[in-house]
């Protein structure tokens, strides 16, 4: 029987991505994925550290595997993976020491190898070096997705916004040649994707390092323009880094998405210069209104941060300001915690109390629903092209997809429909997502749109 490996993964889409490429190295060493723990010979946990509460579900879940290895008397290759592989390295041995292999965010390639080494010795194998070329051969990352692909175009951050682990745990910023980006999609298209999400942690900084005539704004356009391409989207943006041009491509470019996630953090411009954002409210809200003039459609969604150090009630009453006046489609919203190496850990007391943190954060969701229920309410009766991602979670019947503004909605259809972009009136809407119908002409065809 061959090999078997079982991966977790937790945290942002980066992770989600870089464990396709760990699936692709494993299965080109030639194991074979399960969904079952106990039938693995490799458990594979890859972690994310961007908070405390991520951070602690990997050592619960060493936990859980230590009781089921007591249990079946199992003995798994354990290997950490990701960020909080790379922020703690051989520290996490002395939380558990039945890991048997840490690789890095930068030294994934090195996951079989270092897997071979453990089942061959005593010890832990463990790498979490700095590599630089931290690029993927075409064709390794096993893509979990039908319709959509992720595809890297930056690796690091250069930032340093004071609450953020991101620069220590994903290392600098540097930027993948264009050629590779778009080699890679049109590899998805030939493999049946229509969309691409490009994936970085500060995308509007893309310099194409092998053309110096490709910013961001230009390799969204010939992105755009690969044959069969039906979407584009990417994650994430940083307001600071919003062009003129970019505005003007997600403006021009049909195939590029009516949606802008950007990260506000805060509505106070004394807890933004504390966080080292380098944007004001003033500039962030007017930056909102060139968008909505530019692209009157546009959907935006914002992530937030509560009690960070220092934020008093008059702080935190300018963030509920700024999310009623820039009205965002949807909304993430965290309570800060301390990340290790960080300026705001060294500089800054973690001094708003846990339920001032709870208080404000149930505030501020309940001010967004109020604000997400009168954009769902506005877009009864519009019919919007939708591209068919699934079956819907709810029901085998019903299909889901998203709206180019990236919101979710299920409509009665046939799973033939699925990686297809077809359009859908909108006729009703729960909390989180919409409800539609297939608008289809008597003919049986799908109406123009
Ligand atoms: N505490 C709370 N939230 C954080 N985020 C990043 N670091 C922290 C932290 N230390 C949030 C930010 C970021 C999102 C991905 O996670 O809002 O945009």
């Amino acid at each position: 029987m061959g090999r078997k490996y079982f991966l977790e993964t937790y945290g942002c889409q980066m992770n989600y991505h870089d464990s396709e490429r760990l699936s692709g190295l494993l299965e080109s060493d030639g194991y074979e994925r399960t969904d079952t723990e106990a039938q693995a010979d490799v458990i594979v946990i890859n972690t994310c550290s961007v908070r405390e509460k991520a951070e602690d579900k990997l050592y619960t879940r060493l936990g859980e595997l230590r009781e089921l290895a007591a249990e079946t008397g199992a003995d798994p290759v354990i290997a950490v993976t990701g960020c909080v592989a790379q922020q703690e390295g051989e520290r996490l041995l002395k939380r558990d020491s039945s890991i048997d292999v840490i690789v890095g965010t930068h030294a994934l390639k090195s996951l079989p190898a270092l897997v071979r080494t453990a089942r061959s010795r005593r010890g832990a194998a463990v790498d979490i070096s700095p590599y630089e070329d931290v690029s993927f051969p075409l064709g390794v990352a096993r893509h979990s997705d039908p319709v959509r692909a992720w595809v890297t175009i930056i690796e690091g951050c250069n930032e340093y916004c004071s609450f953020c682990v991101v620069p220590y745990t994903r290392g600098h910023e540097r930027m993948r040649p264009v050629a590779q980006i778009l080699d890679e999609v049109r590899a998805a298209v030939e493999t049946g994707r229509r969309e691409v999400q490009l994936l970085g942690q500060i995308v509007n900084h893309y310099q194409a390092p092998d053309d110096p005539s490709c910013d961001f704004a230009e390799l969204l356009t010939r992105v755009s323009h690969v044959p069969g391409i039906e979407r584009v989207r990417f994650a994430s943006p940083h307001p600071r880094h919003v062009t003129e041009r970019l505005i003007a491509a997600i403006r021009d470019l049909p195939a590029v998405c009516k949606h802008l996630h950007l990260p506000v953090q805060s509505g106070s411009n004394r807890v933004l210069k504390n966080m080292r954002r380098r944007y004001t409210r003033e500039s962030y809200l007017e930056l909102v209104a060139r968008l909505r003039d530019a692209v009157p459609a546009i959907a935006l969604s914002t992530d937030i941060i509560v009690g960070f150090p220092g934020e008093s009630d008059a702080d935190f009453d300018l963030t509920l300001d700024l999310v009623a006046r820039a009205r965002y489609h949807s909304m993430f919203s965290f309570k800060y915690s301390p990340r290790p190496n960080t300026l705001a850990i060294k500089r800054l007391a973690d001094d708003v109390t846990e339920a001032g943190k709870t208080h404000r954060i149930v505030a501020l969701q309940d001010l967004q629903k109020r604000i997400q229920m009168a954009h769902f309410a506005d877009m009864v009766g519009q019919t919007v092209p939708v591209l068919v991602e699934a079956i819907s979670r709810r029901s085998v019947e019903e299909l889901s997809g998203r709206t180019s503004g990236n919101t979710v909605i299920n409509f009665p259809g046939d799973a033939a429909l699925i990686g297809r972009l077809v359009p859908v009136s909108i006729t009703g809407f729960g909390p989180n997502s919409l409800k539609g119908q297939l608008d289809i002409r008597p003919d049986g065809g799908a109406r123009a749109h």
